[in-house]
């Protein structure tokens, strides 16, 4: 359910015409509608609202400081993976102490960071990792709350690049060592063992991988105990899916409802970490026509929005709806909609049927809200797109578009070429 809908042949987000926006804004352009983002919050974090639960939202879909302080308004969390998301997640007001950080790779200047910010949770995901934060809390003082990420080796049956809980994947400490490490770090003078966490991929469109992953979670929960090793946090990660042509992934109720039927243990906080399920369907990317051109083999759409703004299609083959922005009786025909950029594998579309759009035309590319400009780059020098948010009768531009003044910023001449 989104706040994308035609009225009188015309895309709307909430109130405003699409093309009013793109008209005033330029394209290409995200457009969020605030209903729709604040709705999916909503209903995730509602469903589990009789349990003791910390909703963390996954803030790599979606990093956007207006976004994020939507949802701290709502009493929600971040899921962090680096230092300059707790940076972000901070300067939006998300409060320290709802902020659960993942990731293989935190260098000592991020632990430094979050341990001085003094965030909910380090979930860890080496042994050495496990070292590294002693000693770096031990040096500040602290003493850091972990939980482990464990890697429980259930199949998400997801896309291969997106799925992180498999034994030949480089996430989190093997299930079958988890053990050997919680008795490590429940040793460790400047570690606090606080939970145990799992997050086993992305665009997951059944429940069942989920409930398997929680009942190999809660067998090692149940032999920490037997070890005198207490754990009040549950993070059962991210990873429900959307619909982005026709998946039909479960409702966060069902979700929900599922998870709560394995959740025995009464005084467990469960920590979630959602990002696609709630920003996904939340957002558009808005592009305009350049050319149309035909070749003997195929229908070519060259747009202005390219992979560097939306590279899912790109890197994971992904499907995005092709919407026109006003509805038109034009024939359908099947084309390819690329972007400009110097690279086969600049597409948003391929071999799809669609309107047959023409030079100036607005096209809208649905469930860009999630891994859309938070995987946004400037390759070939584009500047990265505006981002908009859509509320009611009004819109707000919540990250300015690119110049080429942002774009050399930072870079200098040595001396030697300055002659
Ligand atoms: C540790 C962790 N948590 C949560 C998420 C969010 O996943 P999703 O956007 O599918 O809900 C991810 C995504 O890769 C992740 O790596």
């Amino acid at each position: 359910m989104h706040h994308f809908v035609y009225k009188d042949g015309q895309l709307y987000c909430e109130e405003v015409p699409v093309s009013k926006i793109a008209g005033e804004v330029g394209t290409p352009l995200y457009l969020y509608s605030h209903a729709t983002l604040r709705q999916h919050f909503r209903a995730f974090d509602g469903a589990f609202s009789d349990v003791p639960h910390l909703t963390c939202f996954a803030m790599k879909s979606n990093s956007n400081l207006a976004i994020l302080r939507l949802f701290a308004l709502e009493g929600g969390g971040a899921d962090i993976v680096s230092g300059g998301e707790l940076y972000r997640a901070l300067r939006a007001g998300v409060e320290p102490k709802k902020i659960v950080y993942s990731g293989v790779g935190k260098t000592v200047e991020d632990m430094e960071y979050a341990l001085r910010s003094e965030i909910l949770m380090f979930n860890v995901e080496s042994t050495q990792e496990i070292m590294l934060l002693n000693e770096i809390a031990g040096r500040l003082g602290k003493k850091a709350p972990i939980a482990i990420r464990v890697n429980p080796d259930v199949d998400p049956e997801t896309h291969p690049y997106i799925s992180t809980g498999l034994k030949e994947n480089k996430f989190g400490i093997d299930i079958g060592k988890a053990l050997e490490d919680y008795t490590l770090a429940a040793g460790l003078r400047n570690l606090r063992v606080a939970g145990v966490s799992c997050h086993i991929g992305s665009q997951l469109t059944r429940v069942s991988p989920f409930v398997d992953a929680l009942q190999k979670l809660k067998v090692l929960i149940g032999k920490l105990r037997d070890s005198g090793i207490a754990v009040e946090y549950l993070d059962l990660g991210g990873g429900l899916g959307i619909t982005y042509n026709k998946e039909e992934p479960p409702h966060p109720r069902e979700y929900a409802e599922a998870l709560k039927k394995e959740l025995d243990e009464k005084d467990l906080i469960v920590v979630l970490e959602p990002g696609r399920v709630i920003t996904g369907n939340a957002g558009i990317l808005v592009t305009k026509v350049l050319y149309v051109k035909s070749t003997p083999e195929k229908k070519f759409v060259i747009v202005d929005a390219a992979m560097n703004d939306l590279i899912r299609p790109s890197l994971y083959g992904s499907f995005h709806g092709i919407e026109p922005v006003k509805l038109s009786e034009k024939q359908r025909v099947k084309a390819d909609v690329v972007g400009p950029i110097c690279e086969s594998t600049d597409f948003l579309a391929k071999d799809r049927e669609m309107v047959a759009f023409e030079t100036g035309d607005l096209v809208a590319v649905m469930s860009a809200g999630a891994y859309g400009f938070s995987m946004s780059s400037n390759y070939n020098s584009r500047p990265r797109a505006a981002e908009v948010l859509g509320k009611g009768d009004r819109y707000y531009v919540i990250r300015a578009r690119e110049n080429y003044e942002d774009l050399v910023r930072g870079e200098n001449l040595p001396d030697f070429l300055n002659v």
